[in-house]
């Protein structure tokens, strides 16, 4: 294995380029060597949502690729890599990884990422859902994705936008075995939810 673990980080164009933004920032903390490639919409949703331009989304990262590179080191199944985190995740790349029919790199990389039986957490954003894209969600579990759609714990009592962001993130690194700071925990830095020993 590389010396410093490997994430692939897709951004598609799905509302929360946010969770894109703090996974990348997360990562970098966490010292995991992070491969970008966010889609043409991502570039949109970015403009829209933020004040961060395509080129410093690009500098957060240690690697960065085009969409249409099918020829990026992480669209092989030889690049060894951790998994692959979509933050956000549209129902388009969605859809299409599901099918397999793997038009541009997100979908690649998300391919490969499954055929390795390496992690593929996606963060699904979409409300509501249809019946087809429950089908699809399912179809992918099945695949051995994760869906892990942003949904806010009110649990963790946040005050900002950000906690409820950053929460998310750290969730979903959790499920690559990464221990990001900020991911508050029931029983440990949440008041309740360690409670003491009962002789009743
Ligand atoms: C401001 C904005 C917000 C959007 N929000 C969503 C969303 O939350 N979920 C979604 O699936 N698509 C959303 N879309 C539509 C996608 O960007 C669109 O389906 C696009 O083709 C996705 O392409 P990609 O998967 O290659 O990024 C949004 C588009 C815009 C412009």
């Amino acid at each position: 294995m590389a010396e410093r673990p490997r994430i692939i980080v897709g951004i598609s164009g799905a509302s929360g380029v946010i969770y894109g933004i703090r996974a990348l920032a997360a990562l970098r903390e966490l010292g995991v060597e992070t491969h970008l490639v966010a889609s043409k919409a991502a570039e949109m949703t970015l403009g829209f949502e933020t004040r961060v331009t395509p080129a410093e989304l690009k500098a957060m990262a240690d690697y960065a690729y085009k969409p249409s590179d099918i020829a990026a080191s992480i669209a092989s199944g030889s690049f060894r890599t951790l998994g692959m985190l979509i933050a956000p995740c549209s129902v388009r790349s969605m859809s299409e990884i599901a099918t397999g029919v793997t038009s541009g790199l997100i979908a690649r990389a998300a391919d490969v990422v499954l055929k390795e039986r390496r992690r593929l957490v996606m963060m699904v954003r979409e409300t509501p859902f249809h019946l087809g894209h429950l089908r699809t969600m399912t179809q992918l579990t099945e695949m051995g994705a994760v869906i892990h759609p942003p949904l806010p714990a009110f649990y963790t009592n946040p005050e900002t936008l950000e906690d409820i962001v950053d929460q998310s993130v750290g969730r979903a690194l959790d499920l690559f075995g990464l221990n990001w700071k900020p991911t508050k925990r029931w029983g440990e830095d949440l008041i309740g939810g360690r409670r003491p020993a009962s002789n009743s």
